[in-house]
């Protein structure tokens, strides 16, 4: 596949050879040391600052006519200034680098989490809805509690639009108060720093180390902001949290994003992941082609998550303590004559709030991922319980199962 310009920046593997890890954990140290050996004052450093992510958000929410390089500009200089304030928070190789799975999905480390300020078009579709949400509620409220569990070091999705409000006096402290939490140390750390060096204080109630999937806020909560997803809804533990975390909303609170739908298709790889992609120089929504819309043979929504579907979510118990939900059916359509060719690949539409969203190939993690154990009217060489294998016309069902890799299960039905 040709090279794009990438705005996709969460990265999907960052398992490290152990043999290079130690070399590898000096390098990034020394780097980041680095970084604070540039000249500047103190002061400059903070007004620096401050102002790249004012003017991140500024671009984003203008309604005038903004290139993407702009953006990315934009987006580059406050990643630049907000590692800097991590660099200042001094931590050890051990709790900058260190990545795990736990019961309810990957817990990225900070240091490939530090990435993601970056991820431009995902920041745009959350930061443009948390906006609208925020306005919107302080119409009938005078004070309003937000939620931002597994915020990652830059808690990028709420800290600049925060910078913006102070900056403009959009909104004060005593109208928006706001509660981040992250299960890394190293997390914790960068964003006390980061929070100091902004002059967020008075916004930020309170920065947590906890698993989300176990914290219990002690006030009700009127937005509940939440990212933890990779490509194809895998990896994370988007759907723990969430369905944790909802019971703390208000009645009539709300989560951003209001829906997450998670789709299917039968592509053929060629068309959908490289030539619609060589006339452009970045992947976006609005980059897709007209042929390669057409060529896909869409099999419909595979799960919805909203407030209401979270509420009522089954789960079930398996033999082995496994935890799945049960997804939707979808038949395979028969008479499609390259069905033996193409593969599944399932993608994200994410609606933030009112009409924003984060569209597939806007960010990384709304990126088709192809599912290459599926097969549809072909066989593998040599067939491994990994493997799914079912016909045009069957109908599949999907389970979601919510353990340390969580991801889509298909079983015939
Ligand atoms: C990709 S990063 C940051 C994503 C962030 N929401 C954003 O908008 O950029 C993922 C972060 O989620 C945190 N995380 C993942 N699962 C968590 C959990 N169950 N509880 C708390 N933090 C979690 C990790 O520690 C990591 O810092």
């Amino acid at each position: 596949m040709e090279r794009l310009e990438n705005t996709n920046t969460k990265p999907f593997s960052d398992y490290t050879d152990p043999n290079i890890d130690s070399l590898l954990k000096h390098s990034i140290r020394t780097q980041l040391e680095s970084l604070l050996q540039s000249k500047v004052s103190v002061g400059q450093r903070l007004e620096l600052l401050q102002k790249s992510f004012v003017e991140a958000i500024s671009l984003i929410l203008s309604d005038t006519k903004v290139t993407h390089q702009q953006l990315v500009s934009a987006f580059e200089n406050m990643y630049d200034q907000a590692v800097q304030s991590m660099a200042l928070a001094e931590l050890s190789q051990e709790v900058l680098t260190r990545q795990y799975i736990s019961d309810t999905g990957l817990i990225m480390s900070p240091y490939n989490c530090k990435h993601t300020i970056k991820d431009v078009y995902r920041i745009k579709g959350y930061a443009r809805g948390i906006d609208k949400a925020i306005q919107s509620k302080l119409k009938h409220k005078s004070k309003i509690n937000i939620l931002y569990p597994a915020c990652g070091p830059f808690a990028p999705l709420l800290l600049p639009l925060l910078s913006y409000y102070k900056d403009t006096q959009k909104y004060s402290a005593q109208q928006l108060q706001v509660i981040l939490v992250d299960v890394q140390p190293g997390a914790v750390m960068t964003l006390h720093q980061l929070v100091k060096d902004l002059q967020l204080e008075d916004y930020v109630s309170l920065i947590q180390e906890a698993d989300a999937t176990q914290f219990e806020p002690d006030v009700d909560i009127d937005l509940l902001v939440l990212e933890a997803m990779q490509h194809g809804f895998t990896k994370e533990g988007q759907l723990s949290i969430a369905k944790h975390l909802v019971k703390f909303l208000n009645i009539d609170g709300w989560l951003i994003p209001q829906s997450v739908s998670i789709r299917g298709m039968m592509v053929v790889g060629e068309t959908e992941f490289n030539q619609q992609w060589k006339e452009v120089d970045y992947s976006h929504s609005t980059n897709m082609t007209k042929d390669a819309k057409e060529d896909r043979v869409e099999l419909g929504e595979i799960l919805s998550i909203n407030k209401s579907s979270l509420l009522n979510m089954p789960i079930l118990e398996l033999e082995d303590g496994v935890n799945v939900v049960p997804a939707n059916k979808v038949t395979l359509p028969d008479g499609v004559e390259d069905m033996s060719e193409r593969f599944l690949a399932i993608y994200a539409h994410i609606d933030t709030f009112a009409e924003e969203s984060v569209g597939q190939y806007d960010s990384g993690i709304t990126h088709p991922k192809p599912e290459m154990s599926v097969y549809i009217d072909s066989r593998p060489r040599e067939i491994e319980h990994t493997h799914f294998v079912a016909n045009s016309g069957d109908t599949v069902q999907f389970y979601y199962q919510l353990s340390g890799l969580p991801g889509f299960v298909p079983v015939k039905v």
